[in-house]
């Protein structure tokens, strides 16, 4: 009974790591968006681009939830530690783009398991949200090397995360 428990277990995860790479082949080749269950759309919002880009790494608005994104834009005249100087026009904007493609609003598998994950807090860091702090368990320790920096550093491994794409990872040395 027992072996026969593990190696159904065990088939299972070979079956899935298997299924994952040929995914992400096929990914690789661009040729299967509508069945990548948790990928994001790109930022075309140049407002945002623009704004939200210039000291760090551009977070997808689908990483949080549609009320943290409205608080980072409440206290964008004290966002860690700067002024963001945001003018009434462009902090509308921005809070438009950010409202309409949150984490609520883009159903993908990833947004949905944070959805989940913050239940009725309101996380004003994406690394804040539980999920996330999850998945990153493994790698935790290499979020300080100088060649990451910080957690918030998203593109120093995802390489293509910028493109909605975190499957694709590469921890650098
Ligand atoms: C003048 C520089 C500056 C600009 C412009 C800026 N930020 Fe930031 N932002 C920061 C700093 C500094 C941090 C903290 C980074 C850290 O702790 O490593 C931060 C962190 C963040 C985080 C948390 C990241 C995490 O760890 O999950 C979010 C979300 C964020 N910013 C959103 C925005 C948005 C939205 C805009 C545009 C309205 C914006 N930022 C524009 C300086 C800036
Ligand atoms: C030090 C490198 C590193 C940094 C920095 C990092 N990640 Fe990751 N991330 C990883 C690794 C490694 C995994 C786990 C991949 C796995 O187990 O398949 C992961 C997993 C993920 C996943 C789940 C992907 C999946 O396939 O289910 C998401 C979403 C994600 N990261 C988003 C982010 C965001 C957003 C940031 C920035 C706020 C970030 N990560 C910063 C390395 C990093």
């Amino acid at each position: 009974m027992k072996t026969n428990r593990i190696h159904r277990t065990l088939f299972a995860a070979v079956l899935g790591l298997t299924l994952s790479a040929g995914a992400s082949a096929y990914a690789d080749r661009g040729e299967r968006e509508h069945e990548d269950h948790g990928r994001y759309k790109a930022v075309e919002n140049q407002t945002y681009k623009q704004e939200c880009s210039a000291c760090h790494y551009l977070y997808l608005p689908g990483l949080l939830p549609a009320r943290s994104w409205e608080a980072l834009i409440k206290g964008s005249d004290k966002h860690f530690g700067e002024n963001l100087a945001l003018d009434e026009k462009t902090s509308s904007e921005i809070s438009g783009f950010l409202n309409a493609n949150s984490a609520e609003k883009t159903n993908t598998e990833w947004s949905n398991k944070i959805m989940k994950s913050v239940g009725s807090a309101t996380p004003e860091r994406i690394m804040d949200v539980p999920w996330i702090i999850k998945e990153h368990r493994k790698v935790k320790n290499a979020f300080k090397r100088p060649s990451v920096g910080s957690a918030s550093n998203c593109g120093a491994c995802h390489t293509r995360g910028q493109e909605g794409d975190f499957e694709a990872v590469k921890v650098p040395k």
